[in-house]
């Protein structure tokens, strides 16, 4: 297990072009932390450079408290799992496990037993003599795995998984990561934009955007007190309402003076009248049912917006109007900050 430190770190490709610009991290021991953000955000810069694949323009990283600076990637003690599982295509499932073993001069009884454990771990006891092109898509993901497995390193690095595998292996994937990560409680870092994934397996979120962080914390803290704008609209699934303030007065007189953007999330507003509420008078211009949840699409006039309802009766009139309970209102200043009263 180790903690990763970045400090000050700077990213260039291209002289005077920073990709990131200052980033000062503390990803704790034993944690999962997931990078996340859109594309181009930087994320696989970041992992690259703990990593050793890339080169800081400025800063340091330290793994463990130790700074790699001129560490090769091999003695950082850390092992990565790709996107594209890059496996060798020749070699069967025990030699792509075993291939990492042998380098580290493990002797073959003791490589026999890791390999044995992390299969099982994986689930993979039956396929050890199948070549990678033999295999689905997500089997080659558990062997991805089980060849970081058994080098026990002291972090886990990951980039995007997931994101080669269908829906349905995604959510299984992700499970046996989040078991994984129980069982062995070593520090995971992981890179993904899909803040789905995020949610739902980290125990800290790292907001990028641009190459900066917008805002660091827990799964719970992100979703109910976004620290600005772009987080409160980046996570949620739709994201967060997020609506100019004078556009539907005078119902907010009670925001804070300096309120210039009111947000809601869709599933804490309704359609059936509630008491102690704020009320947005609204017409219906999309309807999608989606089991156990409806989801309404809302124009008020200067705004669409978007509210997601357990109900089951499915509202067929045009005009309607929203509820949503004072306390489930978050208000953002004039630079998109948020106001916390
Ligand atoms: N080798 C490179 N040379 C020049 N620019 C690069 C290189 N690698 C990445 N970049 C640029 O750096 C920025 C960050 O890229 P990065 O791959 O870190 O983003 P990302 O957040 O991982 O995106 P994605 O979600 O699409 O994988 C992008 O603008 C990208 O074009
Ligand atoms: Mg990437």
């Amino acid at each position: 297990m180790a903690n990763i430190v970045l400090k000050n770190i700077c990213k260039e490709y291209t002289k005077n072009q920073s990709i990131i610009e200052d980033l000062n991290l503390e990803i704790e021991d034993g944690s999962f932390t997931i990078l996340l953000g859109a594309s181009g955000c930087g994320k696989s810069t970041i992992l690259r450079m703990v990593a050793g694949l890339e080169q800081e323009t400025k800063g340091n990283i330290l793994i463990d408290n130790k700074d790699m600076k001129n560490v090769e990637p091999g003695d950082r003690n850390i092992a990565m799992v790709f996107q594209n599982y890059a496996l060798y295509p020749t070699m069967t499932v025990r030699e792509n496990i075993e291939f990492g073993l042998k380098n580290m001069k493990i002797p073959k009884q003791e490589r026999n037993e890791k390999i044995a454990e992390a299969v099982k771990i994986v689930g993979l006891q039956d396929f050890l003599d199948r070549k990678p092109q033999n295999l689905s898509g997500g089997q080659r993901q558990r062997v991805a795995l089980a060849r970081a497995i058994v080098k026990e390193p002291k972090v886990f690095l990951m980039d995007e998984p997931l994101s080669n595998l269908d829906a349905k292996l995604r959510t299984q994937i992700r499970t046996d990561l989040i078991e994984l990560y129980q069982k062995i409680k070593t520090t995971f870092l992981y890179v993904t934009h899909d803040q789905i994934e995020a949610m739902s397996m980290a125990t800290k979120i790292v907001l990028l955007h641009k190459g900066k962080i917008q805002q660091i914390g827990t799964p719970k803290e992100i979703y109910e007190k976004p620290q600005n704008v772009y987080t409160a609209k980046f996570i949620g699934s739709p994201p967060m309402n997020v609506i100019i303030k004078n556009t539907i007065n005078p119902q907010f007189k009670f925001a804070p003076e300096e309120t210039v953007f009111i947000g809601f999330r869709p599933e804490k507003a309704t359609l059936e009248e509630q008491e102690n509420c704020i009320k947005i008078p609204g017409e219906i211009v999309a309807k999608e049912f989606l089991g156990d949840q409806i989801l309404y699409k809302i124009n008020t006039g200067d705004e669409t917006i978007q509210i997601k309802t357990f109900s089951k009766a499915i509202v067929e009139d045009k005009s309607c109007t929203v509820y949503i309970k004072k306390e489930d209102l978050h208000f953002f200043d004039k630079n998109e900050m948020r106001i916390d009263c």
